[in-house]
């Protein structure tokens, strides 16, 4: 019994010690996706609301690419572990197109932080005949850009 309590003792230090590590992801920042997309989040909100600018790499259009705001929103449940869900909208600046996307904010096994996504791109069409072809879907990965500091 005596030898146990030295034992016992390394054992609750190194369980505490493993969950005072557990890293969270926060969506704070800037990201990069796998079709070289960047975009920028601001602080989340108490309410779990944010906003923030997308630079797409892509478009289904022939317009000039323009940075573009988003606005979102994250799980605040206690539930979420440091790994919310959220969803977010961009309404580009420079089509007629609106973006959703919602997706899940993980740390992987080695303590990077990664999105995973998927979306619904809305674009205008002409008339309702058309509408069997306005929405696109995908996936998009994103990871964060790492400062300079
Ligand atoms: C448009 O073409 O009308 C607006 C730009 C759409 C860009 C899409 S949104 C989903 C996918 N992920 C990106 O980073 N860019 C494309």
């Amino acid at each position: 019994m005596v030898q146990a309590t030295p034992l016992l003792l390394v054992l609750f230090l190194a369980l505490g010690a493993h969950g005072l590590a557990v890293k969270k992801c926060s969506l704070t920042g800037r990201w990069i996706n796998d079709l070289g997309s960047n975009m920028t989040i601001g602080a989340v909100n108490a309410n779990g609301g944010f906003a923030g600018s997308y630079h797409t790499a892509v478009t289904a259009t022939t317009n000039e690419i323009k940075v573009s705001p988003l606005q979102g929103s994250m799980q605040k449940s206690p539930n979420q572990k440091g790994q919310p869900t959220f969803g977010f909208t961009v309404n580009w600046s420079f089509s007629d197109s609106i973006t959703v996307f919602t997706g899940q904010c993980f740390v992987d096994e080695y303590g990077k932080e990664i999105l995973k996504t998927m979306w619904l791109l809305r674009s205008r069409v002409e008339n309702i005949k058309n509408d069997w072809k306005a929405t696109r879907v995908g996936i998009n990965v994103f990871t964060r850009l790492q400062s300079l500091e």
